[in-house]
């Protein structure tokens, strides 16, 4: 008996013990304001007024190259499943050169403010929009900053920028928005030197919010928009009411790793959620991910190499981009012969090709495709898995999509968001769900964010 109970405490000791070195965070390391391009030194913190204008001469350029590409014909009947399939790519070109009407694309894109401002050595170019004038007196007003991704833009969150600035009779608040392109992206400057990761971006975007007049505000993220927010919210807690993110990254740790073991044995032991099929079984999420992520691979290490094809091609780059709009909605759509971009059911979606082209052209017009790739560089191998291991107590809230393309198992998520206050599994919808689904995910930001505020302010509002 004696015997019994030492081995058994001994045991228990060890499990302790072994608990707490598999749970060791690392310290965060410093993050250095950095002047990420030579300049001439002066000092401008003003904001300016911007907008796209592209010039006629660009476009003629564009629709040459549309005109002389050319393509390798797709095997029989494979669809989507070698890659973008080039039958339909030239439809979506042919489209793209005869019917997408840029001048009209153009004034729909500077149809909300938009503004530069010079941080940390580069413009940022972002926009700013405020609920009407007389929501004021009824709501309060919460600022959010909502962050985009790979290879994604601002343009994603179009759809959801007037109704987050709109009030809802069950919510005593509404939001006024800041939409930057990141660094690198679009309309935003690159760095000249390396070293530009996603928690410097994080120190960025808590000057932007500063310089625009916030000193606390909330932050919605995706993909890498996630990681920033992450970041923001461990290195900047001080900044950030709350948080809400469509794809919750925490970062893998020993502890983490050894429960999706376990859990691979006794799914009904980790998790309840209805979205187990997406964490289990092991063997299927590993073939899964190694057939979608070999852009991650190649962008982690070599992003110039392929960036010299895709700045100097539209197609190719037309095609590296939709790719993953199709498949990162819908991983089903690979079976399929338009891959899900249909050019005929323009109006039985929340989308049309018109805006998936919009997204392309932002990435065309201001070539780049290089310098956004390169985040996956700087980031993958440094912040990724330095920094951020460390807990946050940030309110936080995730939110999991069906045919988003991994998802998380809740106590990993707790590891990192000691705060997490709401955790919503979606009806429908997968990685760029400002885009694909502007309703849905309205909702249930709102919802997020008033869980949070009761959260904080110990109240009952209905969520
Ligand atoms: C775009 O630039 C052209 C030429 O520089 C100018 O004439 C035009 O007014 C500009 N348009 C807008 C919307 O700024
Ligand atoms: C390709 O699409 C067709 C039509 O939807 C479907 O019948 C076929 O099974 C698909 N094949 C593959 C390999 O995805």
């Amino acid at each position: 008996m004696k015997k019994f109970l030492a081995v058994t405490i001994g045991i228990l000791a060890a499990a302790y013990y072994m608990y707490n070195f598999l749970n060791i965070k690392p310290p965060l390391p410093p993050i250095h304001d950095t002047i990420w391009k030579d300049e001439d030194g002066t000092i401008d913190n003003e904001i300016y007024p911007f907008s796209i204008n592209v010039t006629k001469k660009n476009l003629e350029y564009l629709k040459r190259r549309l005109r002389d590409s050319v393509y390798a014909p797709p095997l029989k009947g494979v669809n989507f499943t070698y890659g973008f399939n080039t039958d339909h790519l030239q439809k979506i070109v042919n489209y793209w050169l005869n019917d997408y009407n840029w001048n009209e694309r153009e004034k729909l894109l500077n149809a909300v403010p938009q503004f530069r401002t010079r941080i940390s050595g580069l413009n940022i170019h972002f926009i700013h929009l405020k609920p009407h004038a007389n929501v004021l007196k009824q709501k309060r007003v919460l600022p959010l900053l909502l962050l985009h991704g790979w290879p994604g833009s601002v343009k994603e969150f179009y759809k959801v920028l007037p109704l987050l600035v709109s009030p809802q009779s069950e919510y005593d608040f509404v939001f006024e928005v800041v939409v930057p392109s990141l660094p690198g992206y679009g309309f935003s400057e690159a760095a000249t030197k390396p070293g530009l990761d996603t928690a410097h971006i994080a120190l960025i975007m808590k000057k932007l919010m500063n310089r625009i007049g916030f000193t606390k505000f909330y932050v919605q993220g995706g993909d890498w928009g996630s990681i920033i927010g992450t970041d923001m919210i461990t290195f900047y807690p001080e900044s950030v009411n709350g948080f809400h993110s469509n794809l919750c990254i925490p970062p893998i740790s020993s502890l983490s790793m050894i429960k999706m073991v376990i859990g691979s044995f006794f799914p009904e032991f980790m998790t309840s959620s209805s979205f187990k099929y997406r964490l289990y079984p092991f063997r299927e999420i590993f073939a899964f991910l190694a057939e979608e992520t070999g852009y991650l691979h190649v962008q982690a290490t070599k992003p110039d190499t392929i960036g010299v094809a895709l700045l100097d091609s539209p197609v190719g780059l037309a095609a590296y981009i939709l790719e993953k709009f199709s498949t990162w909605e819908n991983y089903n759509r690979r079976d399929s012969p338009d891959g899900g971009l249909s050019l005929e059911k323009l109006n039985e979606k929340n989308y049309c090709i018109d805006d998936l082209l919009d997204n392309v052209m932002i990435y065309w017009l201001t070539g780049s495709i290089t310098s956004s790739m390169r985040l996956y560089k700087e980031s993958v191998m440094s912040t990724m898995l330095r920094g951020s291991p460390m807990p946050t107590l940030v309110p936080t809230a995730c939110a999991q999509y069906p045919f988003e393309i991994m998802h998380h198992l809740e106590s990993i998520i707790r590891e990192k968001f000691r705060n997490l206050v709401y955790l919503s599994h979606m009806p429908q919808g997968g990685h760029f769900p400002a885009f694909e689904e502007p309703k849905l995910f309205v909702s249930d930001v709102r919802k997020a964010i008033c869980t949070i505020l009761n959260f904080v302010e110990n109240a009952k509002q209905i969520c």
